[in-house]
């Protein structure tokens, strides 16, 4: 699949002939210096933008029937939860009522709602937080809530875009061991990051460079992971490969 994008008088091949295939159950950490495409290629998988040649195959299905709206909007409602860097919680909703607003948007009746959020909000340990507003939380606990929203359709595929980049180390850690132990219960996750120590947490890498998959590794849960990832990662954005 490729990406082209017109600026101005330049063209910008933003994906350039990448093929690959995401496994059910994967956790795929997306890795590549500012500009490689890495945010271009979630838009693609979740229907915000439209391949300039090429077919994503999603479900085993040609997906290029889907850019249109309001196929579009309804193929995200159903199919990808979010999460990025800045949380994106809406500020005058309470907790509980941010984790309900895709549910809303489903209209599912209030009754299987409330059940869903407070399960939810239980799982990911916020039911105490669930009539604050986002400005009262800390990063970590709105990103709890993000989670929380993302899944709460239980959507198949979960994109997130550098979900860790605001938070400390150790709320990172509690973030990705949520990703992790969501992946383990089937969920399939693609998480774009700059961070080696990150990429560690995921199943596989893949390192993108200038529009194209240049390198990938398959972690192999070991002390080696951290190592094997920032040589790819370096070898990357020196461009050597
Ligand atoms: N809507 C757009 N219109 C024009 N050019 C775009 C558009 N979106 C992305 N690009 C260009 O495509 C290339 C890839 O951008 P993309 O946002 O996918 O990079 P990225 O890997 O996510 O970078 P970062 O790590 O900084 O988020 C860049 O050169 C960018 O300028
Ligand atoms: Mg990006």
């Amino acid at each position: 699949m490729s990406k082209v994008f017109k600026q101005k008088e330049h063209r910008v091949n933003a994906l350039q002939n990448i093929h690959c295939t995401v496994y059910q159950g994967e956790m795929v950490a997306i890795m590549g210096t500012s500009g490689s495409g890495k945010s271009t290629l979630l838009n693609m998988i979740s229907a915000i933008d439209e391949p300039t040649s090429g077919t994503i195959f999603l479900f085993g299905k040609e997906s290029n029937a889907i850019y249109k709206e309001p196929k579009a909007s309804n193929f995200r409602k159903e199919n990808i939860g979010f999460i990025f860097q800045s949380f994106h919680l809406l500020k005058d909703l309470t907790v509980e009522d941010n984790i309900a607003l895709p549910l809303i948007l489903q209209d599912v009746p209030s009754k299987d709602i409330e059940v869903r959020v407070h399960m939810v909000m239980e799982h990911l340990g916020i039911a105490a937080w669930r009539k604050h507003r986002p400005h009262e939380l800390s990063g970590g606990q709105k990103q709890r809530v993000a989670i929380a929203r993302a899944i709460i359709t239980k959507p198949p595929i979960l994109l997130a875009d550098e979900p860790t980049g605001s938070l400390d180390v150790k709320t990172t850690d509690e973030i990705l061991q949520l990703l992790v132990d969501l992946q383990h219960d089937g969920q399939t996750i693609l998480l774009v990051t700059h961070d080696p120590y990150v990429a560690t947490f995921a199943t596989r890498v893949l390192f993108f460079h200038d529009g194209t998959i240049v390198d990938s590794y398959q972690n192999k849960k070991t002390d080696t992971d951290l190592d094997n990832i920032l040589t790819k990662f370096k070898t990357v954005t020196r461009g050597e490969r």
